[in-house]
């Protein structure tokens, strides 16, 4: 009734509303182009990081025992045990084109559940396509045992078998080009086992590189 007494009621409705069509529309088609703007972004964006990566080929460095001596093994009969080890653990890089940094060794060698000693290095770097040697020399300080203890140590002497246990971790960070730089935790964990006859390391797999 009020649109047929006022005749430019309608017209004006009509541009009205197509008016607020065009501005949705255009909103719409906005976001769309936004949309796939950002899509072709993250393709490229993951095209671009993986032609680097096959460019720059990161590899993750590791550390790994190489090699381990055992210098003396002691029990006497009160239980009290005195040792020393030489344990040579190499921080390897194998990045061609970026250093890495090692910071936070620390790892710890126990005897039958019993810790003799804790390995640890200050923050190092290893340069491009590299590695550093960390030659330990562990003398522990006379470690009184536990009966049974004593008795596992003893028994091992005479099958002229010892096994430590070699746990711990260090921090990695490394730059991957212009991908910006990763951060990795190397850890060991492994068993060391020697003749302590005459104390021969028994080489075993002890790498915190991913087999
Ligand atoms: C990286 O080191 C390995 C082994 O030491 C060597 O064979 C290789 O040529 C080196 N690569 C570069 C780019 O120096
Ligand atoms: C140490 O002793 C073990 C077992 O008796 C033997 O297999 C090994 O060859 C010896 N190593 C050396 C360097 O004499």
């Amino acid at each position: 009734m009020i649109r047929h007494s006022q005749p430019n009621g309608p017209k004006i409705k009509v541009l009205n509303y197509s008016g607020t069509s065009n501005q949705s529309a255009g909103v719409v088609w906005c976001g769309a182009i936004i949309c796939t703007i950002l899509t072709i972004a993250v393709i490229i964006g993951g095209i671009v990081t993986f032609i680097g990566y096959l460019v720059i080929h990161p590899r993750v460095p590791y550390v790994s025992v190489m090699d381990a001596h055992l210098d003396h093994i002691q029990i006497d009969y009160a239980g009290i045990l005195e040792i020393q080890v030489t344990i040579l653990i190499r921080a390897q890089n194998g990045n061609e084109k970026a250093h890495a940094s090692f910071s936070d060794s620390s790892y710890s060698l126990s005897l039958n559940r019993e810790v003799v000693a804790q390995l640890v290095a200050p923050p190092f770097e290893v340069g491009k396509n590299s590695s550093v040697d960390f030659n330990y020399v562990v003398p522990s300080s006379p470690i009184p045992l536990g009966p049974d203890q004593a008795e596992d140590v003893d028994a091992g002497l005479k099958k002229d078998l010892i096994i430590f246990d070699l746990k711990g971790s260090s921090r990695v960070r490394w730059r991957i080009g212009s991908l910006g730089s990763v951060r990795y935790l190397c850890r060991l964990d492994c068993q060391l086992r020697f003749h302590p006859l005459n104390g021969t390391y028994i080489p075993s797999r002890c790498s915190s590189k991913a087999k």
